[in-house]
C-alpha cells in the first residue's frame, strides 16, 4: 500500500514543489495549510501538473480539532513539517507571533504523533542555526545555536532541540532535521514559485521584483567583504533539488533505526551576489539595474554547506545550476505578475 504523508505548509514555496515530487513517487499526500502565505490556486496548479489532487485541509496546524480529525481518519506514516512564518525582519518586530506559530505548530504535531502512533517527522530547519560559525563549509556535526541574530532563527534552533529531545525520550520515534541553505528557482511549468506579497528581504525575490519593474533597482549589500568580488557568498539551491531532498529523506526515515538525523541541503558551492546578478542577466537577456549599498547588519561574508552526509546517506545530488534557477524563477514571475 502507498504510504501517506501529511505535509504542513504544503501550498507554500518549498512545500508545493515537494508535494509534486511526492505525488510523482506515488505517495498519498494530505496537505494542511492556513494560506497565511500562500494561495488556494496552488492546489489547482499541483493538480494540473501532476494529474492528481491531494487532500487539502485549510486550517492552522495549531488547531488540534482539525489535526485530530485528520489523524483519526487517515493513517499518517510520516509528517513533513514546512508550516511556519519565515520573514526575518517581521520576526524581530513580532517575536511572540513567531515563537507561537513556529513552536506551537510542532508541539501540536508531536502530540498527535504520540496519540495516533505516527513515528516519523521531517522538519524544515535552516542554515541560520549555524549562527556565527565561521568554519566553512558548514557540517552537520558543528556546534549550532550561537550568535543567531533574530527570533525567526531562534525558533528554528529551538525546534531542533525540541525534536531531538522528543526522539530521545520516546520509543520508536524518528526525526530528520533538514537544514536548507538558500532556495531559489521555480517549477519549469511556470505555475509554481515564490512571489512574496510585501517588499522582499531575500535576494532572489527582490531581483525578480526589479526584473519585472515593480521595484527600480537592486541594492547589493556591501562589496567590501573578504570574498573574490567583495560581495557575500551563499549556497543557492534550486527548489526542485531541495524538494527532491525531502523525498529522499522520507525514504530514509521510513526505514530508519536512529532516532534523529540532520542533513544539510544545499549544493556545496557558493555564489556571490554579483554572480547571481550576472547569471540572471545572461540567461534572461536583461540588464538588472543595481547599486552598491552598505553592508546589511547581521550578514556573514560566506555561507555554504557540506552536502557529503546527504550525498552518502540519502543519495542526494543536486542537478540544477544557478542559471537554471534564474531562468525558471523569471519564467514564473513573468507569468505570475499582476495575478493574485
Ligand atoms: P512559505 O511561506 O512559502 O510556506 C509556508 C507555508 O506554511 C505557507 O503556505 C503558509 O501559508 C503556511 N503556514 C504558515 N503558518 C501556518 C500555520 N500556522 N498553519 C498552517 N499553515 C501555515 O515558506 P517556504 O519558503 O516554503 O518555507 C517552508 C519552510 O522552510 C518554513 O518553515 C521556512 O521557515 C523553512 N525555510 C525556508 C527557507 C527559505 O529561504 N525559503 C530557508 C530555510 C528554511
Ligand atoms: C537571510 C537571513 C537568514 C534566513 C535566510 C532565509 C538575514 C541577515 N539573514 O539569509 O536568517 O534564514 O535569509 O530566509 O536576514 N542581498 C543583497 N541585496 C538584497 C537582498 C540580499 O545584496 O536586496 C544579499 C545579502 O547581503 C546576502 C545575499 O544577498 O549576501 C542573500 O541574502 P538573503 O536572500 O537575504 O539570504 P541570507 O542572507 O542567506
Amino acid at each position: 500500500m502507498n504510504k501517506t504523508v501529511l505535509v504542513t505548509g504544503g501550498l507554500g514555496f518549498i512545500g508545493s514543489h515537494t508535494v509534486l515530487d511526492l505525488l510523482a513517487n506515488d505517495y498519498e499526500v494530505i496537505i494542511i495549510d492556513n494560506l497565511v502565505n500562500s494561495h488556494i490556486e496552488v492546489l489547482d496548479h499541483i493538480a494540473t501538473i501532476s494529474g492528481k489532487k491531494p487532500l487539502f485541509f485549510e486550517a492552522d496546524v495549531r488547531n488540534e480539532e482539525v489535526l485530530n480529525k485528520i489523524f483519526k481518519e487517515y493513517h499518517i506514516d510520516a509528517i513533513i513539517h514546512f508550516a511556519g512564518l519565515k520573514a526575518v525582519g517581521e520576526s524581530v518586530k513580532k517575536p511572540t507571533l513567531y515563537y507561537d506559530v513556529n513552536i506551537n505548530t510542532t508541539l501540536a504535531l508531536l502530540k498527535m504523533m504520540k496519540k495516533y502512533n505516527c513515528h516519523n517527522i521531517i522538519f524544515s530547519s535552516s542554515a541560520t542555526v549555524y549562527g556565527e560559525s565561521r568554519e566553512l563549509p558548514f557540517t552537520e556535526n558543528m556546534n549550532v545555536g550561537v550568535g543567531i541574530k533574530n527570533p525567526y532563527g531562534e525558533t528554528k534552533y529551538i525546534n531542533e532541540l525540541l525534536l531531538k529531545d522528543f526522539a530521545t525520550s520516546e520509543d520508536d520515534m524518528h526525526v530528520i532535521l533538514l537544514r536548507y541553505f538558500n532556495p531559489i528557482g521555480a517549477h519549469k511549468s511556470g505555475l509554481l514559485g515564490e512571489d512574496p506579497k510585501d517588499i522582499p528581504n531575500n535576494l532572489m525575490p527582490y531581483v525578480l521584483k526589479v526584473a519585472v519593474g515593480e521595484l527600480d533597482h537592486l541594492t547589493v549589500f556591501g562589496d567590501d567583504y573578504d570574498t573574490p568580488d567583495g560581495t557575500c557568498i551563499r549556497d543557492y539551491i534550486h527548489v526542485l533539488d531541495l524538494a527532491h531532498g525531502h523525498v529522499l529523506a522520507l525514504s530514509k526515515i521510513l526505514g530508519m533505526k536512529d532516532k534523529c538525523e540532520i542533513y544539510n541541503l544545499g549544493t556545496g558551492k557558493g555564489s556571490s551576489v554579483l554572480e547571481i546578478v550576472h547569471a540572471f542577466n545572461n540567461v534572461n537577456h536583461i540588464k538588472l539595474p543595481y547599486v552598491i549599498g552598505p553592508r546589511r547588519e547581521g550578514d556573514a561574508a560566506m555561507s555554504f554547506a557540506s552536502i557529503e552526509k546527504a550525498r552518502k546517506e540519502l543519495g542526494f545530488e543536486p542537478i540544477y545550476t544557478i542559471e537554471d534557477a534564474c531562468l525558471d524563477a523569471f519564467n514564473f514571475i513573468k507569468k505570475h505578475v499582476g495575478k493574485e
